[in-house]
């Protein structure tokens, strides 16, 4: 057994991090300043889309696009029910029903067919997840919305190094919600950013993301600034301070390093996960130009093939020192969503129950990999957990 406890996540914070926020503060532009426009330019030259809108977190992010889309009382918004609730949460503020679908078991995300089957007259608009930045093949889905002239976001929180054939989220749909929380790819300790390459839903996304400012903070306060601004409509107080855009230009600066990280240690869990018993893995993305994130990686405890279940298995990890985490409990199974279940979905109840999201960070040494391994084996393995019984 590993003597300390290795962590769910730990963010990759070097030196460099550290100076940008330093350098920062010495400059002391603290709210949105010169650090969130260069963040928003090279993000939106890195992910190829048109407009990015940096915003205090994603769940900001997802919820000024929902309202730039017009989303109101008497509106529907599909969402896969394992996921965050954050997308539930921004459909219930703005006064509009979210409507669950089920998910794929083999890709954990919603398909087509599972929106299909919950789309009525007033789906106003599909909040889609790829799963732990796994691909989910965003052309065929917003072709499907499209024709139906139905709005498709992206929650893109898994999704910073993700390319669904060779494009980043928020090419193909309307707009894509990435988030750069602690746990994250690419983390700003909070933060988001909304991506579109339609401009009017950028310009409104920024208005509503600053209290409906005509203005923001920068050009009021900047030389050649005016005092005047104008308020357009009711928004929200939703900028991202300057010293986390540079600490967040600077994750951005060194995302492939850590993404090359997180694809060693992933291929190193799926080659000797895929010889354990009763633990199975997310489909990998087959489609030419996929690329998964990695931003979770989680197993799947069939209790009846590993004899042992997955709540049981996650206290005998932490009794081995190793961290864990489950994503997602299903929000239509929470106290205060559980009123909006509508039609049945078997399969995301069936299969969050068996789901650990095992520790999974650029930091992690190939001994730190393989204590997990090892671990998990000891748990999932018949003789080892009836010998454990036997005590
Ligand atoms: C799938 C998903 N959507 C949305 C969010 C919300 O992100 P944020 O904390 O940046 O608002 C998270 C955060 O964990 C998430 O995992």
């Amino acid at each position: 057994m590993r003597a300390s406890f290795l962590p769910y996540c730990k963010p990759q914070l070097d030196e460099a991090e550290i100076e940008s926020i330093a350098t920062s503060f010495r400059n002391g532009w603290l709210t949105s300043g010169p650090n969130v426009k260069e963040f928003e330019r090279e993000f939106a030259e890195r992910s190829g889309v048109s407009h990015a809108v940096a915003l205090n977190s994603c769940t900001a992010a997802l919820h000024v696009a929902l309202a730039a889309l017009g989303v109101g009382p008497g509106d529907e918004v599909v969402t896969p029910s394992l996921t965050f609730v954050a997308g539930a949460q921004c459909t219930l503020e703005l006064g509009a029903t979210p409507v669950f679908a089920d998910i794929d078991p083999q890709t954990l995300s919603v398909t087509r067919e599972t929106i299909e089957a919950v789309i009525t007259e007033r789906t106003k608009a599909i909040i889609s997840m790829p799963y732990a930045g796994r691909p989910l093949g965003i052309a065929s889905l917003a072709q499907f919305a499209r024709e139906r002239g139905i709005a498709l976001i992206e929650d893109a929180a898994h999704a910073a190094g993700m390319l669904d054939q060779g494009e980043w989220a928020g090419t193909r749909s309307d707009a894509a919600a990435y988030s750069f929380y602690a746990t994250k790819n690419l983390t700003t300790a909070e933060g988001g950013m909304l991506v579109t390459n339609n401009a009017e839903l950028a310009d409104r996304a920024r208005i509503l993301g600053l209290h409906g400012m005509s203005k923001d903070a920068w050009k009021r306060y900047s030389a050649g600034g005016s005092w005047r601004y104008d308020v357009v409509a009711p928004g929200f107080k939703y900028n991202l301070a300057d010293p986390l855009a540079a600490l967040g230009r600077e994750q951005l600066a060194r995302l492939d390093g850590m993404q090359r990280r997180r694809h060693e240690l992933a291929a190193r869990f799926r080659t000797a996960i895929s010889a354990m018993n009763g633990v199975s893995m997310q489909a990998v993305p087959e489609r030419n130009g996929d690329v998964h994130s990695w931003c979770m990686f989680v197993v799947m405890i069939d209790e009846k093939k590993s004899a042992v279940g997955r709540d049981r298995a996650i206290e005998l990890l932490t009794e081995q020192n190793i961290g864990t985490s489950v994503h997602y409990v299903p929000t239509h199974l929470f106290s205060g969503y559980r009123s909006l279940r509508r039609s049945p979905l078997p399969e995301t109840e069936r299969v969050w129950q068996q789901m650990i999201s095992l520790p999974l960070f650029p930091a992690m040494t190939d001994e730190d990999a393989d204590d997990v391994l090892n671990a998990l084996e000891a748990v999932v393995s018949p003789r080892v957990f009836a010998a454990e019984q036997a005590v």
